[in-house]
Order: structure tokens, then sequence, then C-alpha cells
């Protein structure tokens, strides 16, 4: 069962996907199912065209805004790219880390810690997220993995806010719908909360709440729910249909008001 003291936070990862007048009805739809409720968080993360229309159609009501990505650096000659400094005020929350900005744009370990302490620095929270790719986990070297990547993200941190938020998404369960089992989800969750503390102090491990992510959908969210260690999901392809999305709050939440039983 999951920890009561922490509340579960779902975020949902539009990826580049949609037009605008399809965003507009899923952000409609997702206020219409989802704002007021408490139990959980829960962060939109639209393409960056959209985000402040986000934050609109989602002003004065319970749900969060976040952005995919970010640059390290305040403000200067990077075409294309958006600041820490530039998204406040439009988002509450950036990912960070994702395995497409790794794999997909190549960004490295050290392009990721710029990111992380530019988002922190920024007054924002961020999503930092980790996870093996599938030799790795068959090699054996899942925890090795979760351990480098993370402590490359912490260099030069002293604390973590205590607001930041961890996802574990395994690379080969992301759009493959195959999603981790609960127990490699835990087990997985379970070790990135024992990194945290080693590097932090007990407390921040016990607060800190991490993410499952990768192929979650309205069917496999409350058994990943039931986790002790998940304290949400990060959901992709799913947060894309209202209902659907919906259904995977709903489990987080449900099995956070078991908890507080
Ligand atoms: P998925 O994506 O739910 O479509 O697997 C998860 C993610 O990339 O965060």
């Amino acid at each position: 069962m999951a920890d009561a003291t922490r509340v579960p936070i779902v975020g949902g990862n539009w990826k580049m996907h949609g037009t605008r007048s399809h965003a507009a009805e899923l952000l409609h739809a997702l206020r219409a199912a989802l704002d007021g409720i408490t139990d959980i968080e829960i962060v939109i993360c639209p393409p960056t065209p959209w985000l402040a229309d986000a934050t609109d159609a989602l002003s004065e009501g319970t749900l969060q805004v976040g952005a995919q990505n970010v640059h390290w650096e305040t403000e200067g000659a990077f075409t294309g790219e958006q600041s820490a400094a530039m998204l406040v005020g439009t988002v509450s929350h950036v990912l960070i880390g994702h395995s497409e900005r790794r794999h997909v744009f190549g960004e490295t370990d050290e392009q990721t810690n710029h990111k992380f302490r530019s988002v922190i620095d920024a007054g924002l929270t961020p999503i930092l997220a980790v996870g093996e790719l599938e030799a790795e986990r068959e090699a054996g070297t899942t925890e090795d993995v979760l351990r480098r990547q993370l402590h490359a993200a912490f260099e030069g941190l002293r604390t973590l806010p205590i607001g930041t938020v961890i996802a574990y998404e395994p690379v080969w369960a992301i759009g493959s719908g195959r999603a981790a089992t609960p127990e490699i989800a835990q087990e997985a969750a379970s070790a990135v909360r024992s990194i945290v503390a080693d590097r932090f102090s007990e407390s921040t491990g016990a607060l800190i709440r991490i993410q499952y992510g990768g192929s979650v959908n309205a069917d496999n969210a409350s058994d990943l729910a039931a986790q002790p260690d998940i304290d949400g999901a990060l959901v992709g392809g799913a947060s894309l249909q209202a209902s659907e999305f919906a259904s995977i709050c709903g489990a987080f939440a449900h099995a956070h008001r078991l908890s507080e039983a």
C-alpha cells in the first residue's frame, strides 16, 4: 500500500501529438472530468505551442500545467529553446531527462543535470525521468543505471526540494504496450528511493514522490497504484484520451484514500 503522507501525482505527457483544436477539446474534457480532485495532483504537459492555452483553459482549477522540455541557460542566442525563467507564470512543472530526450535527441547526463538545476533555480518543480534500456535490464544492471542517472542529475546539489518528482520509466516499456509488472516497477521505485535517501537524507527519500511510467493504462493503473513506493504515474499515449486518463487518475486517488483509511 502506498504511503499516506505522499500525495500521488499523475502526469499526462502529450509528447508531439494533436492539433490546436484537439488540444482545446482535450483540455476541456480533462477539466470537466478531473477539476476539483484533491486526493492527487494532476499535471498536464501539452506541446509548447499550447502551454499558454492550457494555463488559460485550466485556470483557477486544480489541474496543473507542465512543460516537456527546457534549456538550462536563462537567456541567450539559443534558437528554438526556452528557459525555465521563461516558463515561470505559465507552468508549474517541467519534464527532465525523458528517455526520448536522452535516446532520440542524445541528451547527456550532464545536460540533464544542467536542466534539472535550472528548473529548481527558477522555482519550478522538476519531474526527472530515469530508466534502463532493455539490454541493461537483461544484463542485470538496472540499479547501476538508475544510480548513475540519479547521481549525475543531482551533481552540485546539496539538498533536493521535497516537491521534486522522479519518474521511473523503463525505456522498453515506453510506448510499447508492455508495461513493467507491478513487482518490477515497485522494485525499481524502491531502489530509486534508497538512492535518494543515501544521497540526501532519510527524510528526503521518504518524502519524495516516485512515479512509474511506461504503457500505463486504465487496466494496469490500479495494480501499480497499490505498490508502496509508487506515488503516481507519468502517462504518455493514454493521456491523449480524457476518459482513459481520468480512470488512471481515479486509480491513484482510490489507492491514496485506502492508504489514509
Ligand atoms: P507511454 O509513455 O505511456 O505512451 O508508454 C510514457 C512516457 O513516455 O512518459
